[in-house]
């Protein structure tokens, strides 16, 4: 897959200054957070910035100036320092960001408050987003105070800040061909991981050996690593939803839930759960469930399309799980009224969907004022419907007790989608679900 070509970043930043109007764009890199003492996490930068740039280092400001006709693109960044570079490793420097990112203009980070204020003349607002760059903020808002009162001595009132998301985030929803093919090759293989780990469990070994091999398949796939923190959940612990301890024996007729996916390394990411019972087949009511959970994963995936209320994703979900659970007496009541006042929610207590992408949990709305989003060709989302019956559950005033042969059972089942013209593409489709296939 060829890297994305500095056009396709250009062009985006097109697309998004048009809707900027008069509004000069601030969009500042991910700082480098501590870990403990001196050592710092892993650099992940910020998505918004790398959507715009493709440029992976931190400490970098963005500018985008669409009043100023021929040199709208401004990076400030970290310069060319022989000595940090040894220990931190390559910069691109102000030449780099000129020649090999397109800049208009590049300047060392360090001068951004002395410039800025002569940036932002002519600006008509600005768009950054307040309260998440704390030791940024004050100097935009300085330089745009400057600019303020410049724009109030002419008659300006209009003027003020905005935040950036609603139009970037709109943009980053619809996924391009390029963009797919990414989600694809993270699909793939986050897909294969999970069926070497299938394979590979057997009782007696750890949570953190099935996660070791994941991991590593990702790593030697020559991806970053995982797009979150791996879920390897045995027994019980499927039942926390964000379970990451991943320390417990694995016991023979537990189920084992692993939640895990891969991360590019242009960020593009999968997310995949699977279920499957360790070292053997499921019982009787590990499979029921499983089948349950199946059949609303199935019919869920089954209604996306393009035009389909996203909401409708979910309640499609939800109300197999309910049907089902009420006839197994795991639930009491009628299907519209348990779903009505979400008394299904001790069983199954989070949302089927999230949009997927550059982020996990991507950006984008879910609503636009009362109604719920419309699929779109090129939005991409998980579907993920769980049933969790833990040995700790309170089972709320009304509903039935929950039988012991029915408890430690923890289930989700997680794929990912993309909508097209004429329905859905399933790109986790080489990671294997059918119950038959889940035993081995
Ligand atoms: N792995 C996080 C999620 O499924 O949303
Ligand atoms: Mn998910
Ligand atoms: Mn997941």
């Amino acid at each position: 897959m060829l890297p994305f070509s500095f056009s396709f970043f250009a062009q985006r930043r097109e697309r998004f200054i048009k809707q900027l109007k008069g509004l000069a764009a601030i969009i500042p890199a991910t700082s480098l957070v501590t870990h403990h003492s001196d050592v710092k996490y892993s650099f992940r930068q910020s998505s918004n910035f790398w959507y715009l740039t493709g440029f992976d280092e931190p400490g970098a400001v963005l500018l985008l100036l669409p009043y100023r006709e021929g040199s709208r693109f401004v990076l400030f960044v970290e310069p060319k320092d022989p000595i940090a570079e040894v220990w931190h490793g390559f910069r691109w420097g102000c030449q780099g960001a000129l020649e090999h990112f397109g800049a208009d203009f590049a300047h060392p980070i360090a001068e951004l408050q002395q410039r800025l204020k002569d940036y932002l003349k002519n600006a008509e607002g600005v768009a950054f987003q307040l309260g998440c760059h704390l030791d940024i903020e004050p100097l935009v808002l300085k330089a745009w105070k400057e600019q303020q009162d410049r724009l109030l001595v002419t008659g300006n009132t209009k003027s003020g800040i905005i935040s950036p998301c609603p139009i970037l985030h709109e943009m980053r929803m619809h996924k391009d061909n390029g963009e797919l093919d990414r989600m694809r090759k993270a699909a793939w293989i986050s897909a294969e991981a999970h069926e070497i780990a299938r394979a590979f469990t057997q009782p007696g070994m750890t949570e953190h050996q099935i996660q070791a091999v994941i991991e590593q398949h990702f790593l030697m796939s020559g991806t970053q690593g995982p797009a979150y923190g791996t879920i390897v959940a045995s027994g019980d612990n499927a039942c926390v939803l964000h379970y990451t301890k991943n320390s417990a024996l694995l016991r023979k007729g537990d189920l084992l839930l692993i939640d895990a996916g891969c991360s590019l390394n242009d960020y593009y990411n999968s997310d995949i759960t699977r279920t499957f019972p360790i070292g053997g087949h499921f019982s009787s009511e590990q499979r029921i469930i499983y089948e349950l959970v199946l059949g609303a994963q199935r019919q869920a995936i089954a209604s996306i399309k393009p035009g389909k209320v996203a909401a409708e994703v979910h309640n499609i979900a939800i109300r197999v799980l309910v049907e089902g659970l009420i006839e197994l007496g795991l639930l009491m009541g009628s299907v519209d009224g348990l779903i009505d006042q979400g008394a299904y929610r001790h069983l199954y207590m989070h949302r089927t969907s999230h949009w997927l992408g550059l982020d996990v949990h991507d950006v984008g709305s879910y609503q636009l004022g009362i109604q719920s989003v419309k699929l779109e060709p090129g939005y991409t989302l998980t579907v993920e419907p769980g049933i969790y019956i833990s040995d700790r559950l309170q089972v709320p005033k009304g509903q039935p007790a929950i039988e012991e042969r029915w408890k430690g059972i923890g289930i989700r089942i997680e794929d990912d989608i993309a909508v097209t013209f004429s329905g859905h593409e399933v790109l986790t489709s080489t990671a294997l679900k059918d119950p038959l296939a889940m035993e081995c």
